[in-house]
């Protein structure tokens, strides 16, 4: 799966932070303090592991709000922006199927459909029992999925655009079987200046449920509206470690 996403964010790490797409993270973020606060007031949440972490604003934020953490995530240059951003951060450039160190976290998080470029079950089976590994007992991870078929239509020539100024990126998602390609078009006053397309896999919640019941987890939680602030085609789903 590597190899694929690399290509696809070379190029996404040229405009990522620049049509805004790290500012879901922010939102998110304080979601997640929040619902520590309300959900587990008693407990710690101060070590965070953030896969897939991209060109690193979570990271800014948890370190911003007292947390300690660290990012992974495949892409070089989404990392050089990371890096660019945090030099007091660590960021480590890996695959989340092969990762392992050995310190443990209180969560970890993998954001903004990050899990959904997991193509393949048996890397996804990786990803789990490495996370089982990674985290405390009563730790939790943290991730969304999109919901495809919350959607509108599937969606050949559906758009889904951020402007800012004079820039604007586009996708048109299509399906492969039970994958989505998204198609990236960023244009710069109007001219295209690149193209390049994604995968990403459409997890059933029962499915991944198991998974990670199979590991030693708990579904602690799974809603459309967990976080108020973040309400979107998204599942936003928690995953306890209790063994
Ligand atoms: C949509 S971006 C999300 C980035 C970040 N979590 C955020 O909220 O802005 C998906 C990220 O997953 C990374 N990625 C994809 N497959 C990966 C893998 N197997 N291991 C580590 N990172 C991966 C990509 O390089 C990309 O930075």
């Amino acid at each position: 799966m590597g190899d694929y996403h690399r290509d696809y964010y070379r190029d996404m790490s040229k405009i990522y932070d620049k049509v805004g797409i790290d500012k879901f993270s922010i939102s998110f973020g304080n979601a997640m303090l929040k619902y520590f606060d309300t959900m587990h007031p008693d407990e710690n949440f101060k070590k965070n592991l953030d896969f897939c972490c991209g060109t690193g604003t979570l990271c800014g934020f948890f370190k911003d709000n007292g947390i300690e953490t660290k990012g992974v995530d495949i892409s070089g240059e989404m990392l050089n922006i990371a890096r660019n951003k945090y030099p007091d951060i660590e960021f480590g450039e890996q695959d989340i199927a092969r990762y392992l160190d050995d310190e443990t976290y209180d969560f970890i998080t993998c954001i903004d459909d990050a899990f959904n470029h997991i193509l393949d079950i048996d890397d996804a089976k990786k990803v789990i029992k490495n996370l089982n590994m990674l985290l405390r007992v009563n730790g939790l991870f943290i991730l969304d999925l999109t919901n495809f078929s919350l959607l509108p239509k599937y969606i050949h020539d559906k758009s889904i655009s951020k402007s800012i100024n004079d820039s604007r990126l586009k996708y048109y998602l299509s399906k492969e079987e039970n994958l989505f390609r998204l198609n990236a078009e960023y244009y710069e006053n109007n001219e295209l200046i690149w193209k390049n397309s994604g995968l990403e896999r459409n997890y059933l919640i029962d499915e991944l449920t198991k998974m990670f019941n199979d590991e030693g987890f708990v579904l602690e939680s799974c809603s459309q509206h967990l976080f108020d602030e973040v309400k979107c085609i998204k599942w936003k789903i928690i995953f306890k470690k209790v063994k």
